[in-house]
């Protein structure tokens, strides 16, 4: 293991009717809030009113900001930041899924300066040495945003859809209740779990070190998917189902499994793409590529990785040849999103052609290399995308 820094510092308030917390919270950083959430699920379940509740009870100035979208625009990050200067915002309160807290995070950030805050993400990589205090409570299971200082953030301008991470940004609460997923429908659990799952392969799939007790762990949480997102689906209150993948969503990706590694993530990037141009939901496009990025990467230098995962994740005979337990691993994985969560299994299914590949390939590898589980130039991105088809 290399060295690393262990710092989370994210309360999280788990569980049920915890939201009269909300209060005492918010008044550690202020009395003016920026309520920001999506199109209208909160106000369906009822969320809406509760937190409005604890509001007005106590006593808060609040501005509101709604309509964030899934892949979530640059447009709603500026409205966002003007509005905390304009209302001199002391605390932002962000309820929903990832695309709301995502958006949020940056608002907080764009709040703290003259600059566009788009500034941040494009090639001026602008530097978030601040933000304002953010509290967030999550209504899906899926990205982590409730515990990690990440965001992505969409310009259909220029087709851009780009992530970045800063401490500042990190929510200093977070309100983790998993019967405010019940509503989540089939379609968004499904994609949440194959977001969680790529989190946490993105981070496993790696040869140069061995992180033992962090790959037990990280087994365990696919474990944890792969039981509960199917029991999810069927009974969507189940308690303990949506309650296990609310806190296997924040675990995937709230820096714990990484520490010590260095490599960059693969399939992510690739998917950005998708989503820039196309506009599709996130874990979609990460269950389709993820099986066809496998098995672009697997060979004899890398076998024993996927080996360890068929084995070890999905109980693949451990006395096969290690090439047929890890093409066996590969296959199913692909029948966990395809077949067992009902994900469409093919970019042609979803609308996507070649039209946009060697672009998409370019700029899924930046300055030119992808530095991941095995490295990546576009031409292997496109490949990806190719097999995706
Ligand atoms: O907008 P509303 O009306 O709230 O509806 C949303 C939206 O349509 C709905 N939804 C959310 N909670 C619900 C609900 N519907 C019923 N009941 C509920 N309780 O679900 C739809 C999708 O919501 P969204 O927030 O877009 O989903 P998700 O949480 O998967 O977030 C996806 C975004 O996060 C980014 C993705 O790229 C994508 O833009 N990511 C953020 C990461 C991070 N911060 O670290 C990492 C991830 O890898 C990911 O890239
Ligand atoms: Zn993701």
């Amino acid at each position: 293991m290399n060295n690393f820094v262990y710092d989370i510092p994210v309360k999280v308030y788990f569980g049920q009717n915890q939201l009269h917390h909300l209060g005492e919270e918010l008044a550690k950083y202020g009395r003016r809030v920026l309520l920001t959430y999506g199109g209208g699920s909160i106000k369906r379940i009822g969320l809406y009113d509760e937190v409005m509740k604890q509001l007005k009870e106590g006593g808060f100035e609040v501005y509101e900001l709604s309509g964030i979208e899934p892949n979530p625009r640059i447009e709603s990050v500026r409205e966002g930041a003007e509005m905390c200067k304009r209302h001199g915002i002391d605390v932002l309160l962000a309820v929903g899924g990832g695309s709301t807290i995502d958006a949020t995070k940056f608002m907080a950030a764009g709040a703290c300066v003259d600059h566009d805050p788009w500034d941040f993400l494009s090639e001026k990589w602008a530097p978030i040495e601040k933000a304002l205090p953010i509290i967030s409570i999550l209504t899906l299971s899926a990205t982590g945003s409730e515990m990690d200082s990440g965001g992505v953030i969409s310009n259909p301008e220029t087709q851009d859809k780009i992530g970045r991470m800063a401490p500042p940004m990190l929510p200093k609460v977070s309100f983790l209740d998993p019967t405010a997923t019940y509503s989540v429908s089939k379609f968004q659990t499904a994609c949440g779990a194959a977001d969680m799952m790529s989190h946490i392969l993105e981070v496993y799939f790696n040869m140069e070190q061995d992180l033992y007790m962090l790959d037990c762990f990280m087994e365990g949480m696919m474990k944890t998917i792969i039981r509960y997102t199917p029991i999810a689906m069927e009974q969507p209150d189940n308690y303990e189902a949506r309650a296990n993948l609310m806190w296997t969503s924040s675990w995937a990706i709230n820096g714990f499994i990484d520490g010590g590694k260095r490599q960059a993530w693969s399939c992510h990037p690739i998917e950005h793409e998708l989503s820039a141009y196309y506009d599709i939901t996130h874990g979609l496009g990460l269950a389709i590529v993820t099986p066809r990025w496998m098995e672009h990467c697997l060979d004899e230098t890398t076998v024993s990785k996927y080996v360890q995962f068929a084995v070890n994740v999905f109980g693949v005979d451990a006395s096969l040849p290690p090439m047929q337990i890890a093409r066996e691993g590969i296959s199913r994985l692909s029948d966990f999103f395809f077949k067992t969560l009902g994900l469409q299994s093919a970019l042609s299914e979803i609308g996507i052609d070649r039209t946009h590949f060697p672009i998409m390939a370019r700029k899924a590898c930046g300055k030119g290399v992808l530095k991941g589980f095995k490295h990546l130039v576009p031409a292997d991105v496109e490949k990806i995308f190719e097999m995706s088809l």
